[in-house]
């Protein structure tokens, strides 16, 4: 038997020990950040992460977006080693204030109240009619502190005073905003996302308007809405767990690459831990989300888990294969599967093993 062979023969032997895995592998996780930016810092920063801001509803955990998240200022400002709420009063909390001028703001998502900079802009809390336990209004826009005590004194009384700690069960806490999605257009044009996946089009009615060019989405009701891309918003971002691997490998030896490599970084070969695993595609989101993966290929086909062993299609990994039409007799040789990147349109190809190309490999959790 030629040593391939053989190397196939022991890399199934491992399968066989596995459970059957039933669904998707393909999965993704959120990172929620407590700031403010503008949609085109937002993007970087997230693409610095080597993750993506939201373009699908399914990538949202609804539960997960309140304004307990965020940092929100409250009427209170340090200077000089003491600090003051709005209404001239002193506050008591026996911590060290800064000599600096510093504002309140509680945090996020505990709630405690805390001081840094009146340069951050953050959304706020303002007092709705009176000096104290008047009703209190959430402001969804993220302001510099001063400013935000300026919205507060023209539209209702003034920032809200929090001095004592049943005030905080007054909060709203089931408030509208936005958060940024990674939908947008230049000048005016059609609406792209920035992974490349497709875009839910949930406006809300009434949009899109012919103004603003980046698209945020209610944390309400998921619904879109354009805004001023330079208007400041919360953001999410959206990393899965697939990889391209830009090396021209056989199926075997990209097999043991994705087994062996290291997902932070891909052309790192670690130790044969099994941590990772040739892609398997089993939905229409998986496919998706591979295609956009694939774009950057170099070759036009790219590896995955499929594979044909005594007579049988299966992925590598144990997932169940969900393609009916698969050839029952393949070609001698031609036992391995690819997706194509420039036809999203056929879910597999069926190739010679042992030609050379770029591979997807995902990691288990
Ligand atoms: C990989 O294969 C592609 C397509 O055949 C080729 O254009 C590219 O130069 C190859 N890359 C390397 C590093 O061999
Ligand atoms: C994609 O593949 C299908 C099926 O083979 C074919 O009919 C279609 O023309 C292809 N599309 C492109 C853009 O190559």
């Amino acid at each position: 038997m030629e040593s391939g062979l053989i190397r196939t023969l022991l890399n199934l032997l491992f399968l066989s020990s596995l459970e059957c895995v039933l669904g998707s592998v393909v999965q993704q996780h959120s990172h929620y950040y407590s700031y403010y930016f503008t949609w085109t810092n937002a993007e970087a920063n997230c693409r610095s992460r080597s993750m993506a801001l939201l373009t699908q509803q399914s990538e949202f955990d609804k539960s997960d977006i309140t304004t307990i998240r965020y940092h929100t200022w409250i009427g209170l400002k340090g200077q000089g080693g003491q600090a003051r709420w709005s209404d001239g009063t002193d506050y008591d909390d026996p911590r060290e204030i800064s000599e600096y001028e510093t504002c309140a703001y509680l945090t996020s998502p505990s709630h405690a109240i805390a001081f840094g900079s009146c340069h951050s802009n953050f959304f706020f809390y303002c007092e709705k009619s009176g000096p104290s336990h008047s009703s209190i209004a959430f402001v969804p826009r993220a302001l510099k502190w001063e400013d935000a005590e300026t919205y507060c004194r023209d539209k209702y009384y003034d920032l809200v005073l929090l001095k004592d700690k049943d005030r905080f069960d007054d909060l709203p806490n089931d408030d509208l905003f936005y958060i940024w999605t990674g939908i947008h257009r230049s000048n005016g044009g059609d609406w792209k996302s920035s992974t490349g996946l497709p875009i839910d089009k949930n406006w809300k009615p009434g949009q899109p308007t012919a103004n603003g060019d980046c698209v945020a989405t209610s944390n309400k009701d998921m619904k879109m809405i354009n805004l001023d891309c330079d208007t400041l918003w919360p953001f999410y971002c959206f990393q899965d767990n697939v990889v391209l691997v830009k090396e021209n490998k056989t199926w075997e030896e990209a097999l043991e690459h994705c087994r062996a490599m290291d997902m932070a970084n891909p052309s790192l070969l670690t130790s044969n831990n099994h941590r990772n695993d040739l892609i398997s595609i089993s939905g229409p989101l998986d496919q998706q989300i591979v295609w956009t993966k694939i774009d950057e290929a170099i070759t036009n086909e790219v590896w995955t888990g499929l594979r044909y062993f005594v007579h049988k299609w299966f992925w590598v990994d144990g997932t169940d294969v969900p393609y009916q039409d698969l050839p029952t007799c393949p070609v001698r040789g031609q036992y391995c599967g690819t997706v194509d990147r420039d036809n999203s349109t056929i879910p597999w190809n069926i190739r010679d093993c042992n030609e050379k190309r770029n591979f997807l490999c995902y990691k288990k959790y």
